[in-house]
């Protein structure tokens, strides 16, 4: 979603700017804007539809904007079409104030009719708009920046990052955040904010994590921060561990490619993180023995592959823990009425910590009084902070749009988890938990194996790219491999892909099996595999062309399939870590072959902060 720089210091701040949109830009965007005030406090505003090279050409990189004192935007559009006048940043009549702002103004109507009745006239259909004229109005009415921006904040409803300069305060950026996300670094070179560290870590480690309502002044001579009583307060900074390269491309074609084969090392991190010496320590967690005991049930809830997550692990941890498990998307659980008997346990995953329905999901659940585990890959992000307890993935920055490493990394949280309480809970056998851990321990070079693939997988798409529709199916823990495969598909390549639960497929789907129809059956679990051979047989005999990705020492599989793809062996409950690996690989050369852009595809957002 749309993506926010700003920065005031010793240098000219619309370079700094742009570079840091640049690294904003697998937000997804679909116009770019920046604001520029020189010594006396003058703002000038470009603005740009379409890529930010249009406004990189338009201000030379930004050198024809003088000033060292500015703020950037790339949106992603809500409120209005994808055009100039609809890209921040909005200003007032007399220009005098300039804002820039992700998120959702949801009362904008009434607040715009209101500020109509006083005299406001509007230039663009964005709520920012009305933002910014809002913070005008109470600027004009008490004549000071930070009372304008906390009654901004008193007045309006929904998510917001907002950074606002003023012309009767030039150098000086005020900003304030609630359920958009919005980090903030200093040096001795200057003050900087930004929607997401990897814009500004080039220039400082030291970064504040800024908590809902918290107001910040950022000047050449430091960051200050205030509650919406106006009253300094005391913030302290993260040093940042790891550096600019990690997101950066590093010589691979794209974002998703790097990734992909980050995966090996992503896994052996929080494997290792949280199993040393053969012993789960998952202390971290705050969550007693005696509680893991007692939990009555588990609900997962996430978004998209986050929730795909969930699937795998329902299966997980039913069969290792023995635990009743149920999984939610978290945009419908938010507005069910569960019937909670306050023993749940709810855990949230989410790989950027910010997406708006989990975070509201989280928040649901904690109103009901129920118990909050977050999986977050983000440090510091809002899930993260809201839920009552944390598993940190060990992910590293995840900058394509597509997850990859950050979905491995949360099976990896997944399988400790249900390792933890099998074991507490005395579900599973002493021994065979020891072949689970060191199984844990044995992924990485299994998926480091799987990787290998990559040839055999890239022809394979190249024989596949002109498909129209692309069937997925498995059953049990292949059933959730196909629903993340089939998403990965369909939003990388924009072929049209189902993924089914292969036993559900005649009961109305299969009619849509045509001559060449491409079926992608998963086969891992044992004692599933000749199920869902039947069913792919039932598909090739109505003309699909079948390919199977299976494990090494499956057998049963019918000569007569096209394709046979062949993943090393795992415990059982771990397949999906193993066979999402290919999936992903498929989805990406189909996307490469296509011309598609696969680390921003068409019409998505890294991180969904709106409903
Ligand atoms: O940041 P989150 O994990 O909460 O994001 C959830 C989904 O938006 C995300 O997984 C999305 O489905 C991905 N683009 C899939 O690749």
């Amino acid at each position: 979603m749309c993506g926010i720089v700003g920065f005031t210091g010793g240098k000219q701040a619309a370079p700094v700017i742009l570079d840091g949109l640049t690294k904003l830009e697998y937000r997804g965007y679909d116009s770019a804007g920046v604001a520029v005030s020189d010594k006396d406090g003058t703002i000038d505003i470009v603005k740009a539809k379409g890529k930010l090279k249009v406004l990189g050409d338009l201000t030379d990189g930004g050198k024809k904007l003088k000033g060292l004192c500015g703020i950037g935007h790339t949106r992603w559009a809500t409120h209005g079409e994808p055009s100039e006048n609809n890209a921040h940043p909005h200003c007032n009549d007399e220009k005098t104030i300039v804002a820039v702002h992700n998120g959702i103004i949801e009362n904008f109507t009434p607040l715009k009719e209101k500020l109509m009745r006083r005299g406001y006239t509007f230039y663009s259909e964005t709520d920012t708009e009305v933002a910014t004229k809002l913070v005008d109005y109470y600027y004009k009415k008490y004549g000071e920046p930070l009372r304008a921006i906390s009654e901004f904040a008193l007045h309006v409803r929904g998510s917001y990052a907002l950074a606002v300069l003023f012309k009767d305060y030039p150098g000086k950026i005020f900003a304030i955040r609630k359920d958009s996300p919005m980090v903030i670094g200093y040096t001795d070179g200057g003050a900087y904010l930004a929607s997401d560290v990897p814009a500004i870590l080039k220039y400082t480690r030291n970064i504040y994590y800024t908590d809902n309502h918290d107001i910040v002044l950022l000047s050449e001579k430091g960051v200050t921060f205030y509650n919406l009583d106006r009253e300094e307060i005391k913030k302290d900074a993260t040093v940042i561990s790891w550096d600019a390269e990690a997101a950066e491309k590093g010589g691979w074609e794209h974002f998703m490619l790097k990734e992909i084969h980050e995966q090996p090392e992503v896994v052996k991190n929080t494997v290792n993180y949280f199993l040393h010496d053969g012993k789960l320590d998952l202390s971290e967690l705050n969550l007693s023995e005696e509680y893991l005991k007692d939990i009555g049930s588990i609900i997962i809830t996430g978004c998209g592959s986050a929730y795909h997550v969930g699937v795998v692990a329902q299966y997980v941890l039913e069969d290792l823990a023995r635990i009743p498990v149920r999984v939610e998307i978290a945009s419908e659980f938010r507005y069910r009425k569960p019937v909670l008997s306050g023993k749940e346990l709810v855990i949230v995953i989410s790989q950027s910590g910010e997406t708006a329905d989990s975070l509201a999901a989280l928040r649901e659940m904690k109103q009901n009084g129920v118990k909050t585990l977050a999986i977050v890959n983000v440090l510091g992000s809002s899930i993260a902070r809201e839920a009552d307890s944390v598993f940190y993935t060990k992910a590293g920055p995840e900058i394509s749009v597509a997850t990859t490493k950050a979905y491995s990394a949360q099976l990896i949280a997944m399988y400790l988890i249900a390792l933890k309480l099998a074991k507490v809970r005395g579900a599973v056998a002493g021994e065979y938990y020891a072949t689970l851990k060191k199984e844990l321990t044995l992924l990485p070079e299994k998926i480091e194996k799987t990787l290998a693939l990559k040839e055999e997988v890239q022809k394979f798409a190249s024989q596949m790219m002109d498909k129209k529709d692309v069937f997925f199916i498995g059953r049990g823990i292949d059933y959730a491999v196909s629903i993340e495969s089939s998403l990965k598909l369909k939003e990388i390549s924009y072929i049209h892909s189902e993924a089914y639960a292969a036993g559900e497929l005649k009961h109305g789907t299969i009619s849509l099996i045509e001559d060449g129809t491409l079926v992608l059956g998963i086969l891992t679990q044992k004692n599933l595999i000749e199920k869902t051979v039947s069913n792919l047989v039932e598909t090739a005999s109505r003309g699909a062309y079948v390919a199977v990705l299976a494990s090494e020492k499956a057998e049963g599989i019918p000569e007569k399939f096209e394709r046979i793809f062949r993943i090393p062996e795992t415990d059982e409950h771990f397949f999906a870590s193993l066979a999402v690996i290919a999936m992903q690989l498929f989805a990406y050369y189909l996307s490469v072959l296509r011309g598609n852009d696969v680390d921003k595809p068409r019409n998505l957002a890294k991180s969904v902060t709106v409903e």
